[in-house]
């Protein structure tokens, strides 16, 4: 479909890898399509009902039949009425971007997440990978271009489509183009493990943008740290200015939705978890925590302080239960699934040592169950969010805003979230056991006036900017410029 048939220059165009619809393909042939929710879906809703054109990648097969079937825009009715353009890129060359660039080595550098003495090696299989990565960039900034309106207004989603802003102004100068990014922003030190012509493409690409917009200021700094130390760019505040060219940082810090998640607790589908998971765990006090297995998330060092906790203060063994929900995710890597099983044996071996009377010390559940997600929060005495680094962590905003007899949150200081919310979150050092373990132990003895009143402020402060609000403000910010 040309620019003149779906817009004009108050045309809106999304870029993420990750679409708000999946398709799978039954034993049949037929395929079924599953939409999906997320900050960017709601954000986008704010423009009214299909407004907006949203541009991804097929992920899988299913994905890939239903691009080819539906050609420039995918039905209608699988997308609730959004229209989207599903690009279908060869799958080698997905699986290399994908799983090889943007998730083995552009998220491990912002999450530190590389064991350095073997890791990374930026050999001839990266070269290709980084290669199958700019194909890949390309194949969006072909279709963005193709589908944009005169002057139209273009949100490039994230560290897999780095390099879009910079080839989507090559090919459409007139647009007006964002960059958001999801994730933290790695310090100079570490930033520059990158091989520096990749370290400096990854920085061109984003300040191709007009906007580069982070969850936090201190990645916004980082990335400015960065352009300094790598581009030699000139930095002025939140302003980086590079061969002529300005690109303004922003920051818009994702916040809970919480009329949608108020609303979708309190449905029966949830009330039947809730009351399943209170006669598993009895009137024992919960730690809750509810995460994807994502190496970042720092689950295997969540149980290790839990068994410290159980150890140094024995007071609690039979009073608390640990209630952790670590949904598979990204099983396409070997690292992931050995995580994975690290998870299940060290909750196994706590289990093991401490499980006695009818008591089980970890309840485990690796199937993920958004209602039962729900439930979890809303039962919390403690949430423990301890990842190593994250963006933001959605998580931590949301258990506070559900939870019905208000929680206590320990919070690595190392989330995004502790910026907004550290003042009434237990903040901890996410390598150090010993100070988490504390950290819980405060948690579960927290008085409950005081919890309840560090649970109101925490709720304010993570519903402070929801989605919607959020997606407007980077739109007008945009606009404005
Ligand atoms: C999390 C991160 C995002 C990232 C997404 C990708 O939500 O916060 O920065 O884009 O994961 O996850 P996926 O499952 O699509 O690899």
């Amino acid at each position: 479909m040309s620019a003149e048939a779906t817009g004009h220059a108050d045309q809106v165009l999304v870029a993420s890898n990750r679409g708000p619809v999946s398709y799978a393909v039954a034993g049949d042939g037929s395929l079924t399509a599953k939409r999906g929710g997320g900050g960017l879906v709601s954000g986008l809703s704010a423009l009214g009902a299909g407004a907006g054109t949203w541009v991804c990648a097929a992920l899988g097969d299913g994905d890939r039949e239903a691009a080819r079937r539906a050609g420039a825009r995918l039905d209608p009715a699988d997308t609730g009425g959004q229209a989207v353009r599903m690009l279908d890129i060869p799958a080698v060359t997905f699986d290399a971007a994908y799983n090889g660039i943007a998730n083995s080595v552009l998220w491990f550098v912002h999450h530190l997440l590389y064991q350095t003495p073997l890791e990374p090696v930026f050999d001839t299989r990266f070269e290709e990978q980084w290669a199958a990565y700019e194909a890949y960039n390309a194949a969006f900034a072909d279709a963005l271009a193709e589908e944009a309106a005169p002057g139209a207004a273009v949100l490039v989603q994230d560290y897999h489509l780095s390099l879009v802003p910079g080839l989507l102004r090559e090919r459409r100068p007139d647009l007006r183009v964002g960059h958001f990014s999801h994730t933290p922003w790695a310090p100079p030190e570490l930033y520059r493990l990158l091989p520096d012509p990749v370290a400096r493409q990854v920085l061109l690409g984003i300040l191709g943008a007009d906007r580069a917009a982070f969850l936090t200021e201190r990645w916004a700094r980082a990335f400015a740290d960065c352009c300094a130390a790598v581009l030699g760019a000139e930095v002025d505040g939140l302003t980086v200015t590079h061969e002529g060219r300005t690109t303004r940082l922003g920051v818009h810090g994702l916040g809970a939705d919480a009329d949608f998640l108020r609303e979708r607790a309190s449905r029966p589908d949830v009330d039947e978890r809730l009351a399943a998971l209170r006669a598993q765990v009895g009137d024992r006090k919960t730690i809750v925590r509810v995460d994807r297995t994502e190496l970042s998330k720092n689950i295997v060092r969540g149980l290790h302080a839990y068994r410290r906790l159980l150890t140094d203060r024995p007071q609690w063994r039979g009073k608390v239960t640990h209630v952790a929900f670590a949904y598979p995710s990204r099983q396409d890597l070997a690292v992931y699934r050995d995580y994975t099983a690290e998870v299940s044996r060290v909750a196994d071996e706590i289990n093991a040592a401490f499980a006695a009377d009818g008591w089980t010390p970890v309840v485990l559940h690796v199937k993920d169950d958004f209602a039962r997600s729900l439930a979890a929060y809303r039962m919390a005495d403690v949430a423990l969010v301890n990842p190593i680094r994250d963006g933001m962590n959605l998580v931590a905003k949301e258990v506070p805003v559900v939870s019905e007899q208000g929680c206590a949150l320990v919070l690595s200081r190392e989330a995004g979230a502790a910026a907004e919310m550290g003042e009434d979150a237990l903040l901890v050092n996410p390598y150090d056991i010993a100070a988490t373990a504390e950290a819980l132990h405060r948690a579960l003895s927290m008085p409950a006036d005081e919890r309840a009143r560090r649970t109101k402020r925490l709720t304010a402060a993570a519903t402070a900017l929801p989605p919607q609000t959020w997606f407007l403000d980077q739109l007008t910010a945009l606009r404005a410029m």
